[in-house]
């Protein structure tokens, strides 16, 4: 589908994603790496110190995002892979696209609003807390993609609003200088993906504290799994298992016959909700005990991932200069 696309995907390193990350995020992600024409997966630091001020957290969430990637499949010679920081063209463009950037575009951006938000409900003052990284976030955002001449970005539905205000930059730089000096980027959101429930029945998010994480140990995940609200109906009693909430994760995760295994289990009332507790936890262990291993490994041996990071560096920086290059040869006026 995206044979002849270049495709950028950029996360932020803070908290340790959880399993709706996995399905919903990460896996698609890098499975676009390897159809992808140009896939640039990337680290998004800048981004990150808005709301991160301490340096060794900061330093473990890059770490742990990195690892997770890498162990999870992502694939170095087919993906560009890369820390934001970086890239100093980054910052570069980003300075040359606020000339283009209304202020009233950053007034409606929902990350800001967000934060302004909780001000008011809160009754602070309008600005209390937030920082200019924060109030500016979409243009970086917007030259981190458009450095790239990304034709796709796939991203959550939060994250649609900050793509199209990519392309309402671009469009306005490349209307001044009547010239394509921008690639309009278009945003992709994978709607067949279900939104997964938490442990309580609400989606899955770090803002409910209801996630399964990835990569827990083994007995902290056998405690989450088992946590996961229930009724108290006898194992007896046949059951609907569209309305049961360990089915509806299992089915997120497991293929299709072990999933019809365990509706036909509660439909018959042979299945107990501690029998399906128990599928759940082995799904979730043969689907990460790999990517586990993996993880660890590369957690422990960071050098390793350094160097991918410092080769992805060496292969998207002349992609950013190009742009760079072409901009400033516009905005001065340079041949
Ligand atoms: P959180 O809600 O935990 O803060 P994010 O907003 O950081 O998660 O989500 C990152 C990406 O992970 C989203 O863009 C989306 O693709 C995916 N994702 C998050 N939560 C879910 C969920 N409950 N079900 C499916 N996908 C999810
Ligand atoms: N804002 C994105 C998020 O919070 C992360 C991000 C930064 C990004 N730059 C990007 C995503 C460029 C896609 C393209 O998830």
């Amino acid at each position: 589908m995206f044979e002849d696309k270049i495709v950028l995907t950029g996360v932020k390193p803070t908290g340790h994603p959880h399993l709706a990350n996995y399905l919903g995020a990460i896996k698609p992600a890098i499975s676009m790496g390897h159809t992808a024409k140009q896939h640039n997966m990337f680290i998004a630091d800048y981004h990150a110190i808005n709301a991160v001020k301490d340096p060794k957290i900061l330093n473990q969430g890059i770490k742990e995002i990195a690892s997770i990637y890498l162990a999870c499949g992502l694939d170095v010679n087919k993906s560009i892979f890369y820390r934001q920081s970086d890239i100093a063209e980054i910052p570069e463009i980003t300075t040359i696209l606020y000339a283009y950037t209304p202020k009233g575009l950053m007034n409606k951006s929902h990350a800001y609003k967000a934060s302004l938000d909780k001000n008011r409900e809160a009754g602070k003052p309008d600005d209390d807390g937030i920082n200019m990284g924060l109030y500016t976030y979409p243009t970086l955002m917007a030259a981190d993609i458009l450095a790239f001449d990304a034709d796709i970005v796939p991203v959550g539905k939060d994250q649609v609003q900050h793509v199209e205000i990519a392309r309402d930059i671009a469009g306005a730089i490349n209307a001044h200088y009547n010239a394509t000096l921008l690639k309009l980027p278009e945003f992709s959101v994978e709607d067949n993906i279900a939104v997964i429930p938490g442990l309580d029945g609400r989606k899955m998010s770090k803002s409910y504290n209801n996630v399964i994480p990835l990569f827990a140990d083994k007995k902290e995940l056998k405690k989450l799994v088992f946590s996961i609200q229930t009724d108290s109906r006898p194992m007896e009693e046949p059951k609907e298992p569209e309305g049961i909430l360990v089915y509806q994760i299992y089915k997120a995760l497991a293929p299709i016959d072990k999933q019809q295994e365990m509706a036909q289990g509660l439909r018959e009332g042979k299945l107990g909700y501690g029998h399906i507790k128990n599928m759940l936890l082995d799904e979730i262990l043969r689907q990460t005990d790999e990517a586990r291993d993996k993880y660890e490994y590369y957690m422990a041996h960071f050098n390793e991932v350094e160097g991918m990071l410092e080769d992805g560096a060496a292969k998207a920086r002349p992609l950013a200069k190009r742009t760079l290059e072409r901009l400033k040869n516009a905005v001065f006026g340079r041949m």
